[in-house]
Parts: C-alpha cells; structure tokens; sequence
C-alpha cells in the first residue's frame, strides 16, 4: 500500500493535470488522487488509463476520474489547479488571464465548498496572478496557497546549466525566483553550483548568461516546438512539491507565495524560496541577493502587478 493517507484532488485532467495525476501515482505516497475534468467522461477516463499502468509501474495510489463532481473532492488535503486554457505559440503566459481568472476563481470556489483546510497549489497561468485570485476567493491562511512555477523553472534552469557544463544534471544545483513569466524569472547565475563549486568557475560569463537568457524561454520554446504549453515537466515539478507536503519533508522549493514584506515586497505573490512541509509553507526563506539580482527580483514584482491590476 502507499506509505500515508494523503488525498490530493488534481483539477483539469488536460496534458499538465494527467502529468501531474501520473507523476503523484507513480512516486507511490499519496493514498488517492481525484482527477477533474468539465469534458464529460474525460477524466474518468484518463483515471482509467493511468489505473491501468498500476501494475506496471508499481503503485497503489487510487485514481479516481469524474466529470466535475466537486463532492468527489472532499477533504482532500491538497488540491492541484491546472484549468484553463494554455498557450499557444508566441503568446504570453499574461495574454491568458481574461478567460483564465473566470475560471480559476470558480474552481477555487467548489474546492473550498468540500475541503474547507486543504491546501491550494495553483498552476493555471498567469500562475502568480492566479495564486494572488486563489487568495482572494479563497481566505486560505497564506501558508495554504502555493503557486507552482519556481520549482519548474528551477528544473528547466538546471537542464540548461548541465548542458553548458557538458555534466550530469544530478551534479548541478540552482534555483530560479521572481515571477513564472519570459521576462520576470530570475534564474540565480551567481548562487547555482556543480557539486558545490560556482558553475562560474567552469563556463564563460558570456556562456553563463546564455544559460540564464535559455532558462527564461525554457517554456516559450517547448510551446513552439509542441504547439501547446509544456506537461512532464510541470507535472514532475507539481508531484515534488506535493510529495514534500504530503510527507513533511521540509524541502525547499521556489514557490510563488504572498508576501508581507519579505524581500521588500508585499501585496502580490511572486516565487522566493520557501519551505514545504505538512503546513505547506513553513517558512519563507530570505537569501542574500546580488544588487542586481534585488533589481531584477523587483522589476519582476512590477510586472506581476500590472497583471494582478487587470483581475476584475
Ligand atoms: C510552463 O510550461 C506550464 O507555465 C507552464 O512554463
């Protein structure tokens, strides 16, 4: 049987929420996922595909597909928000908010209505936008509500790096914060390490910088390549942080969160380090950061709220 009781209900069962379904199963921690879906019969049966894969991958999790039964949902102690449409080739993550905001705000509302103290994390786009709308609808304590973009743009930051140092990735550390957007992500060239050593210590400021500029347009250029928005790897990214919560692990993550001064910001939600355990957001983690990374950090924040000002 899987090792605890974590029920995790994961809405929209499209590409990214079916990842994040499979990812959940197949790491074997969770008792049950429920998974969502307003196209009927849609979800039940990518629960049934992916029920199927069970003896082949070796896990017990229970995967439950339905069309948008929100009673399915109750009490579920962690609730994954992937709705919305994603984009297309050459939009902005921005450009998705009219039609997005509608929608997350009444998903919030009927996961609220069944599971009054789970915890939120949010991946529909403009992802910092639709985390500070998670906040407003919801009144969740801000340790509940986590937007997911930080740990993905980590992990897209950290392929780029592993190939500029021509290593293994499993050698490279680095994290990317500010906002889940091509221009507000500021990935951390200065702090990002191969087994400890600066990766400054092996490839040029220039090659260095081509990294940072890559990892940016990480999602941007799978868009183009695949027509529609990126899955596995937001839904690997998803499944980690949904591990370290479902098993109090207390890692660290960047995760877009409300900020009440940390940072100098307050008012928006924009990803910093945290810590993620069975609370969700144990703890905002405050590094030092370069002037110009401060710089960068802020001018993203600039960006997140021209957005924030476009909800309703
Ligand atoms: C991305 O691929 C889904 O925003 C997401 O960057």
């Amino acid at each position: 049987m899987s090792s605890n009781k974590t029920k995790v209900t994961v809405v929209g069962a499209g590409a990214v929420g079916a990842s994040c379904a499979e990812y959940i199963a197949i790491k074997n921690f969770a008792s049950e996922v429920v998974l969502l879906d307003i196209k009927e019969g849609f979800a039940e049966g990518k629960a049934m595909d992916l029920m199927q894969t069970a003896s082949l991958n070796s896990f017990d999790t229970r995967i439950v597909g339905s069309t948008n039964d929100y009673t399915k949902t109750a009490d579920s102690d962690i609730c994954v928000i992937t709705s919305g449409i994603p984009r297309k080739p050459g939009m902005t993550r921005e450009e998705l908010i009219g039609i997005n905001a509608g929608i997350v705000k009444a998903v919030c509302e009927s996961l609220i209505k069944h599971s009054p103290n789970t915890i939120i994390i949010v991946v529909s786009n403009p992802m910092d936008t639709m985390t500070y709308l998670a906040h407003q609808v919801t009144d969740l304590p801000k340790n509940r509500i986590i937007g997911m973009g930080g740990a993905l743009d980590s992990a897209r930051f950290k392929y780029r790096l592993a190939e500029a140092l021509e290593c293994p990735i499993s050698d490279i550390d680095g994290m990317v914060i500010g906002g889940h957007s091509d221009k507000g992500m500021v990935p951390l060239t200065a702090h990002a390490t191969r087994n400890s050593i600066k990766v400054s210590e092996f490839i040029s400021d220039e090659r260095l910088n081509q990294v940072k500029e890559e990892t940016k347009v990480g999602g941007a250029i799978l868009t183009k390549l695949l027509g529609t928005s990126a899955w596995y790897a937001p839904g690997a990214a998803v499944s980690g942080l949904v591990q370290a919560i479902a098993c109090d692990q207390k890692k660290m993550f960047p995760c877009s969160v409300l900020l009440e001064g940390e940072y100098g910001l307050s008012g928006l939600c924009i990803g910093v380090p945290v810590i993620l355990g069975a609370n969700g957001i144990e703890k905002i983690v405050e590094i030092k950061l370069s002037d110009g990374e401060k710089a960068h950090l802020l001018e993203s924040a600039e960006g997140v709220k021209k957005t924030n000002a476009l909800l309703a």
